[in-house]
């Protein structure tokens, strides 16, 4: 049998042989029918890109239904175990991981790029006492950019990696101090002595003392957090990044476009709804009556259910022993037993589980971060930060890939034709 589909334009009555390679059809194969010479090929409309594949890809494989995330092939779950984020960077840029000397080597790399020009610090200075840290960030990694110039150069693999261990190493500079313009304290500049992720929260949160070290099973937390946010393939920020990267412009103008995605609410802003969504009900004995307002369609419950994951997310069940690790240091959330019995009951609901409605990344980690006292503003800076290898990988891909064109979508053209224009003068006489 051979894999193809076999199509009959019924305008026309012809029919056509379709090829089927990796379970996809190409669009420009449908272009093909046509009712005649002049008028224009079939074309799909598929708003959102819900059922069209966008590049091939070797980052990142997901199985909904089987609740499978795996990176270059690694389950999530080992990745989040047994490596750490500067790690699975280095395997999500470069394909497989690292010897140790190529891991000593990508530590030592991204380690002494984590200082950013001094003119960074002034221009981030000037923004509003009030500005989302999100905004910062978006504006400033742009701004990037413009200190490196000869990242326009985007067809040398030497150049490329450069511009990919800068932009690793700046994000938490950059998004620690978006945070502390928002809380008015000065900028703490990085401390190299400390690995990725403890430099972070140095940056974050050292005052006074001489030196900053956070208790180390909250920063494995945050670097398993990191790991989880790595990647997801093609979602919206992803294509954000593909979608600029595809004009071949600078790496750092198209991540900062994946940024302004994931600062969208549907996209980064879920698990700040969960928040909202637990401090409302308030105690235990609320849930039932939630509950019900779900079911008769009042509200939704933030955290649960997810476009492509139709079982348990992977990361959520990651996430939760996360959170009881990071309450033992910092004593427990009331909200987490408002989490823990809100879960149980939607597992067993059949209106839940009729619908494949599962937790998701999402229903734990704003109780992770809200403990670690991060303000809701500053959960999609964190996921930005975990999501900047991924974004790389993908525009890596991108720019290497010779399939890949300028990202240019059709529309269906719905306006006015060939109407006859009037001046201004005339029209308002
Ligand atoms: N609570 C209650 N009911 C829900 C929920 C929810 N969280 N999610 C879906 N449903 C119901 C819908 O009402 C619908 O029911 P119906 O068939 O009776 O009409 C059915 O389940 C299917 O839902 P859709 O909205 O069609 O599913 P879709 O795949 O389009 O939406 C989404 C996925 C947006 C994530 C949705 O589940 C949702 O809004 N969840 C809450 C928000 C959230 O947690 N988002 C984070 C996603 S993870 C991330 O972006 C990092």
């Amino acid at each position: 049998m051979t894999d193809s589909l076999t199509v009959r334009d019924n305008r026309t009555g012809t029919e056509y042989d379709v090829p089927i390679n990796d379970g996809t059809i190409k669009a420009a194969d449908l272009g093909k029918i046509r009712t005649d010479e002049e008028s224009p090929g079939l074309a799909v409309y598929d708003p959102g890109f819900v059922n069209t594949a966008s590049c091939r890809s070797s980052v990142t494989y997901i199985d909904g239904d089987k609740g499978i995330l795996e990176y270059r092939g690694y389950p999530i779950e080992q990745l989040a175990e047994s490596s750490n984020f500067l790690e699975v960077a280095y395997l999500l840029i470069h394909g497989a991981l690292p010897t140790k000397a190529e891991y000593d080597a990508w530590v030592h790399e991204i380690t002494f790029h984590t200082f950013v020009h001094e003119n960074v610090k002034e221009f981030m200075q000037g923004f509003r006492y009030d500005a989302h840290p999100m905004g910062m960030l978006m504006a400033s990694v742009g701004a990037l950019s413009t200190f490196y110039p000869e990242a326009a150069d985007i067809k040398d693999a030497d150049n490329r990696h450069m511009q990919i261990v800068r932009m690793i190493a700046k994000m938490p500079t950059l998004g620690a101090w978006s945070f502390r313009n928002a809380q008015g304290k000065p900028f703490v500049y990085p401390d190299n002595d400390l690995g990725y992720t403890a430099n972070f929260l140095s940056m974050l949160f050292k005052m006074s003392e001489q030196k900053y070290e956070a208790d180390e099973r909250l920063v494995k937390a945050l670097d398993v957090l990191f790991i989880l946010h790595a990647d997801h393939e093609q979602n919206c920020s992803a294509n954000a990044v593909r979608s600029v990267g595809s004009s071949q412009v600078d790496p750092y103008s198209a991540v900062a476009a994946g940024v302004g995605a994931l600062y969208g609410p549907l996209h980064g802003g879920a698990n700040e709804a969960v928040l909202k969504s637990l401090k409302k009900i308030g105690s235990k004995e609320n849930i039932p009556d939630f509950i019900k307002g779900v079911k008769d369609g009042n509200e939704r419950l933030m955290g649960f259910g997810h476009r492509v994951y139709k079982n348990y997310d992977p990361r959520a069940r990651i996430i939760k022993k996360a959170a009881m690790d990071v309450f033992e240091v910092t004593g427990t959330n009331p909200l987490l037993d408002i989490a823990l019995e809100l879960e149980k009951i939607a597992l067993e609901d059949e209106y839940f589980v009729k619908r494949k409605l599962y937790p998701n990344v999402d229903f734990y980690s704003g109780l992770i971060y809200e403990a670690f006292q991060f303000p809701p503003e500053m959960f999609t800076v964190l996921f930005a930060i975990g999501r900047t290898p991924g974004w790389l990988a993908q525009w890596l891909e991108l720019v290497q890939d010779k399939e890949q064109k300028i990202a240019r979508p059709k529309q269906i053209y719905t306006g006015d034709r060939e109407l006859t224009f009037t001046p201004a003068a005339e029209r308002w006489a």
